[in-house]
């Protein structure tokens, strides 16, 4: 597995290899999740390329960012074991060498809502660094999962209107065997919190049910708000999938779906949805 540092040796990739390529763009601290997506870039394209960079930029909380779990050594263990033809791992400097830009792309509508209401500039710091590394590699197709569903659909939207050549693929989000949606984060509860995280799955899942069965929104967000009570919930809505305004009753139900839902369990910000289509 090779093992890329600069901007430059990822440009020169790109010129030998970027149409040929999948690319896995990753904060590090890997799990199931993520291989996933390796697999499947793996089973589409003749090479598949990781980065772990923990992106400054979309941290709207220092605390966060400084909290963030990082493991080199055992993230690149498992990408050798899953078979990944290079990893880029650039230092910070190497990324924002004047620091971080105040450039921003901003699509005001889609970033208000869910997680982009409580973290002020984050979809902007995850659009600029997705850009610069697309551009940067040039793969023929990027993957991401679907865990950070509004994340998706920005940078979907951002690759439209760039007329990037990339193919972003949306790719479906992984789960515990108990429910929890795999995260990063995850490693940062503690026994009690890890099995107090498991309301934010379970009233999805009912809220799903409801949702299947004919109930009105206002029954379903009764439902989530009664099914993360002991939690600090940051949102729980029932939305368009496409443009994530929230839905009101049933005569705006929508082709697709979404069910989001963040909360604080030990301090640490979990996200987790459903999609229905
Ligand atoms: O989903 C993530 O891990 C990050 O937001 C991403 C896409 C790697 C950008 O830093």
């Amino acid at each position: 597995m090779e093992k890329i540092t600069t901007r430059a040796d990822m440009r020169h990739y790109a010129a030998r290899h970027g149409a040929e390529t999948g690319f896995v763009p990753t904060m590090g601290y890997l799990h199931e999740g993520h291989l996933s997506l390796v697999e499947r870039s793996r089973a589409e394209n003749r090479r598949t390329v990781v980065s772990i960079f923990v992106n400054p930029a979309q941290f709207n909380d220092p605390g966060d960012l400084e909290k963030y779990p990082v493991d080199l050594e055992r993230d690149f263990a498992m990408l050798r074991a899953a078979g990944v033809d290079a990893v880029f791992c650039p230092p910070r400097a190497e990324i924002y060498p004047r620091g971080v830009p105040p450039l921003q792309m901003a699509y005001p509508d889609l970033m208000r809502r869910l997680c982009g209401a409580a973290r002020p500039g984050h979809f902007e710091g995850v659009l600029l660094i997705v850009h610069n590394l697309l551009q940067w590699l040039q793969p023929a197709n990027a993957y991401f999962g679907l865990k950070d569903y509004q994340q998706y659909l920005l940078i979907k939207k951002m690759a439209l209107d760039l007329e990037f050549t990339t193919n972003i693929v949306g790719c479906p989000l992984v789960r515990e065997s108990d429910g929890l949606a795999m995260s990063s984060r995850n490693v940062r509860l503690s026994a009690n919190g890890r099995t107090q995280a498991l309301a934010l799955s379970r009233s999805l899942f009912h809220a799903a049910d409801l949702w299947k069965n004919g109930h009105t929104v206002a029954e379903l967000r009764s439902a989530l708000a009664s099914g993360m009570a002991s939690l600090r919930t940051d949102y729980a809505e029932v939305c368009d999938a496409h443009t994530l305004e929230p839905l009101h009753d049933k005569a705006t139900r929508k082709a697709q779906t979404l069910i989001a839902v963040a909360a604080f369990v030990d301090d640490v910000r979990l996200i987790d949805n459903v999609l229905i289509d």
